[in-house]
């Protein structure tokens, strides 16, 4: 019997380790699952845990309103050697790029505990984009035991790191298993959607938008949002949804810029179960997310990536998205040309998913069992 701690702060961590709680919750002949939560995302951490009925055995309830980097990782640090002292699991699981997914490598590793890394090896070579997610990857890999890479690139950047081959486990990304798992979930009952939503007629197209990044604050922010409202100033049957993150960087220029155009519409952060039938019912993405990256090509929809470089190149190089950047001219650009092109948005819709089978999670779990 094997205890694993799987430790989460934010939506996106919740979201793609979800598959692998639930796997290791399946096999308690094997398992002792336990999942802490730093509570670095407070509100959209508990909205995405929901939906796949997860409670946290342990929560740190770390976050703060408008939270430094330095505040998120000393708390989180200290909350984790207290619980990683105490529970002494045989392994940890981390995922991803955040804050917390660092902290809980450190503790793991300053505990001598085995480390899993699930979404291991994406890399832009920048360590300034994403910020700080490019630099927190980094530092995670040389203290992980096992490497769960969702592609075959993301293998090959670990191997040029030096990282040990055996180590390193191609499994896909998680994301897909949660993503595939909540659309049958919503084709059979659609869920409730914001009244602004559920009013848009049956004949417009619906741009999705969701922007967050650190690096983007500021003019990049500004510079998004204003070709936004260009191109919505441009078609009167285009309508733009945008679920606008609780980060107060990210809200004030999205309120400032957007509040108030018909066609605009800005809503709070939605769980997963409306978001997954709201990306479905798009006609385009428009993000700087990763995992919206990494799920949009898996039900067919084209998306444009406002960001200067990703460390999900396979989307790009599939045709499944465009990169834009944050550059309103390059953005309008993008934009208007799938608005108006049903035979370019059909080509990328067409293209095979790169990032996995729905079958991640289980893969990972056999590798726990074979490997601890
Ligand atoms: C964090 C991650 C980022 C990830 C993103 C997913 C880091 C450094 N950043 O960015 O990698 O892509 O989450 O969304 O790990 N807030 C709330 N309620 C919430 C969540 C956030 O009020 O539920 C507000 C708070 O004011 C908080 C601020 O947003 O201080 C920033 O949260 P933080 O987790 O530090 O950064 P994010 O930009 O959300
Ligand atoms: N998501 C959600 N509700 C929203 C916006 C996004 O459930 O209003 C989901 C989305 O489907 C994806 C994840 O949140 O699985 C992405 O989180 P985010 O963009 O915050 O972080 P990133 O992936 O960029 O780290």
């Amino acid at each position: 019997m094997k205890k694993i701690l799987t430790i989460l702060g934010t939506r996106p961590e919740a979201i793609k380790l979800a598959p692998v709680i639930l796997a290791l919750q399946a096999q308690p002949q094997h398992f002792i699952s336990q999942v802490c939560a730093t509570a670095q995302h407070r509100q959209m951490l508990d909205q995405a845990l929901a939906p796949f009925g997860i409670q946290p055995d342990f929560d740190l309830d770390i976050m703060l309103p408008g939270q430094t980097l330095a505040q998120v990782t000393s708390r989180a640090v200290e909350g984790l050697d207290r619980i990683l002292a105490q529970e002494k699991p045989d392994a940890i699981l981390v995922q991803g790029d955040t804050t917390t997914a660092l902290c809980g490598a450190l503790v793991g590793y300053y505990h001598r505990v085995k480390v899993g890394h699930v979404e291991a090896g994406l890399r832009t070579g920048n360590k300034f984009a994403p910020f700080p997610e490019e630099g927190n990857r980094c530092l995670i890999s040389p203290i992980t035991d096992f490497h769960f890479a969702p592609t075959p690139q993301a293998r090959v950047a670990l191997l040029r790191e030096s990282v040990p081959d055996e180590q390193i486990f191609v499994t896909g990304n998680t994301v897909i298993d949660a993503l595939l798992w909540m659309r049958a979930k919503v084709e059979q009952m659609p869920p409730p959607m914001p009244a602004q939503v559920a009013d848009i007629p049956d004949d417009h197209i619906i741009v999705l938008v969701t922007g967050h990044r650190r690096e983007s604050f500021g003019e990049g922010f500004q510079n998004i949002c204003h070709a936004i409202r260009q191109v919505a100033d441009a078609f009167d049957k285009v309508s733009f949804v945008y679920p606008v993150h609780l980060n107060p960087n990210v809200r004030e220029p999205v309120g400032r810029i957007l509040a108030g155009h018909p066609n605009i519409h800005l809503i709070e952060p939605m769980g997963y179960e409306p978001f997954v039938w709201l990306m479905n019912r798009a006609t385009i993405v428009l993000t700087d997310s990763g995992g919206v990256q990494e799920e949009a090509p898996s039900l067919g929809k084209p998306v444009l990536v406002m960001r200067e470089t990703t460390e999900r190149p396979e989307g790009i190089e599939a045709g499944n998205a465009i990169l834009v950047g944050v550059d309103q001219a390059k953005i309008v650009a993008e934009l208007t040309k799938l608005i108006q092109s049903p035979e370019e948005r059909a080509r990328m819709a067409n293209i095979r998913n790169p990032y996995g089978d729905g079958t991640s999670a289980q893969k990972i779990i056999e590798i726990l069992l074979a490997r601890l």
